[in-house]
């Protein structure tokens, strides 16, 4: 039976680049409405395993449900039920703010009015009014990460992906961001989001550490640190760090 709670189910999942082995055996599940840290140093495995969840790459081994979808039997139906940011927000720079919006509505099959209607809302959910006619590539950072999670959210997907979507923009956005991004939870989004900065990772109703494509703890800032055996989530932070320079250098 599927638990209509659960949103996304990670079995086995792992992936492997040649000898590299970027994921592995990551066995997770996450609610619908949670909003879930994946955390780890550079290289650890976060962007392969959202690319994996979203149906970009397919797992050398295991699987993943996404919104009821099979990751590796199914990896085209999944688009439909996800929204994506990537770091680079996967804008067109060359068109304008409405532009783009209207581009990702049509690439989701809205048309006529409940295209008009939902780029309508998406506008005003995101503030984004008085921008409609700037191209894209000349938003600020802030700007452009709003534009992003409003095409990302255009076919109102059930489960978002954000790629550290708060990278190169400042502090007055991110806060913006994340009080935008705990509205989305509390409509029953399930927001899965990677991020480099501790007090981000905090505002994530739990965290799954990695490091080196391993799972290394599980569950609230609080008790991951402690997992760890650091005093707070930067703490944890250093020492796994730490931890995976002696391991290259032995
Ligand atoms: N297409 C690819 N071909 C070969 N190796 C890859 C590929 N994609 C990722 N890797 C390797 O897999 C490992 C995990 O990379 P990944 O991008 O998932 O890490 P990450 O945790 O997202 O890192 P960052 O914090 O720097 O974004 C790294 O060793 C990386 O070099
Ligand atoms: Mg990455």
């Amino acid at each position: 039976m599927i638990d209509s709670a659960v949103t996304v189910e990670m079995r086995h999942l792992t992936r492997a680049f040649g000898s590299i082995v970027a994921v592995r055996d990551l066995n997770l599940t996450i609610a619908k409405g949670e909003v879930f840290g994946l955390l780890g140093p550079n290289g650890s495995g976060k962007t392969t395993t959202i690319r994996m969840l979203c149906g970009l790459i397919a797992p050398s081994e295991g699987t993943a449900i996404v919104a009821g979808v099979d990751v590796v039997k199914s990896p085209d139906l999944i688009k439909e039920r996800i929204g994506y940011m990537s770091q680079r927000f996967g804008l067109y720079e060359d068109l304008t703010v409405a532009e783009n919006m209207d581009f990702f509505a049509g690439i989701y099959g809205l048309e006529g009015p409940s295209r008009r209607g939902r780029i309508a809302e998406v506008v005003s959910f995101l503030g984004l009014n008085r921008r409609l006619y700037q191209l894209a590539g000349t938003l600020s950072g802030g700007w452009k990460q709003r534009l992003g999670l409003a095409c990302a959210l255009m076919h109102r997907p059930p489960v978002l992906f954000l790629d550290e979507p708060t990278a190169g923009v400042d502090p007055a956005a991110r806060k913006g961001f994340w009080i935008t991004i705990s509205a989305l939870a509390g409509q029953g989004t399930t927001v899965i989001v990677t991020t480099h900065y501790m007090d981000e990772a905090g505002r994530c109703g739990r965290i799954a550490l990695m490091s080196q494509g391993h799972l290394i703890a599980l569950g609230t800032a609080g008790e991951v640190a402690k997992q760890v055996g650091g005093k707070d989530l930067e703490d944890a932070f250093i020492i796994l760090q730490e931890r995976d320079e002696q391991e290259q250098e032995a």
